[in-house]
């Protein structure tokens, strides 16, 4: 790893988080043969099998190759880190003022934590075979931890833009409710929402398929009226006041759905008519 003073890493890290540098940040997509078994090291760590599928993907897809010699020092403890690694083959030891904590083979994930939580490194990591590695630095690891959020958020509001009870909402509204949409996930047949119940959520599809069917009154067979997807949304009566909802909607395979209910939108929208009157004495006084 790269040598540098604590003082210079610290002054250093504001930089690498800063959004306006991100799109500077150019992410290197490398070739590989061993996608799997990258793939399944970062699923099975217990810090990163959090992260979302796509982040995963593209820090799979960032990961360098890289080589070290038997007896070399990977990782020393209390260096400011700046690499995730992957073991693909070999054999490393962890070990924390001197005492040895585990040993660590292929398919394994470490030198996460300096990285995650911004510390230093927490032990030493030695190589006690000649060992095949790959690697993502702490800028790219970074930038694609920070650029899902912003593409998220981005695009969160723009779902919202297209919904007409939203269109008339100032930009800063429209970003605040994108920051608190919550997003829930469901698998194929799951129902949404039920015909009949009484409802107080507004849903935007955000991934994946949406059946609505309603009951047919005279032989009470469940008929499909449309299928909706990325983008559409349904609910939205349900903020105005009390919903009895008209139709089903189940997922059809995985679906995730951005959601805000009825007392959370009341909520922003108090915040928002006082920021406006606030903002309105402030321009006349
Ligand atoms: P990091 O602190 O960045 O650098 C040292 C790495 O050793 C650390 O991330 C983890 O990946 C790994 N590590 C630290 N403590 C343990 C432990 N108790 N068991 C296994 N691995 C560890």
């Amino acid at each position: 790893e790269p040598q540098r003073t604590k003082r210079q890493a610290i002054s250093a890290e504001p930089t690498a988080l800063d959004p306006s540098k991100l799109t500077d940040v150019t992410l290197t997509s490398y070739r590989k043969t061993k996608d799997e078994l990258i793939q399944r090291a970062l699923m099975d760590n217990d810090f990163m099998k959090h992260l979302e599928h796509g982040q995963i993907l593209t820090i799979m897809d960032c990961m360098y190759p890289t080589s070290l010699a038997k007896g070399c020092c990977v990782i020393q403890e209390g260096d400011d880190g700046s690499t995730v690694y992957v073991l693909e083959e070999g054999m490393v030891e962890v070990t924390k003022q001197g005492k040895k904590l585990c040993t660590i083979g292929p398919g394994k994930v470490f030198g996460e934590l300096a990285i995650l939580y911004n510390c230093t490194r927490t032990a030493s990591v030695t190589a006690l075979t000649d060992i095949k590695l790959w690697a993502i630095d702490r800028q790219g690891f970074q930038t694609i931890m920070m650029r899902t959020g912003f593409i998220k958020h981005s695009q969160y509001t723009d779902f919202l833009r297209s919904v007409p009870s939203f269109q008339s909402l100032p930009e800063d509204i429209l970003s605040k409710l994108a920051d608190v949409l919550e997003e829930t996930h469901y698998s194929d047949s799951d129902y949404i929402i039920r015909q009949g119940a009484i409802g107080d959520t507004f849903f935007i599809i955000s991934d994946g398929q949406v059946k609505v069917s309603q009951q047919n009154s005279v032989n009470d067979e469940q008929v499909t009226v449309k299928t909706l997807s990325k983008g559409d949304w349904f609910g939205e009566q349900a903020l105005k006041g009390e919903d009895i909802r008209t139709a089903s909607y189940t997922a059809v395979g995985d679906v995730t759905c951005l959601v805000i209910d009825r007392d959370l939108f009341a909520l922003l929208c108090a915040l928002c008519r006082l920021q406006a009157e606030a903002d309105f004495f402030s321009s006349v006084s």
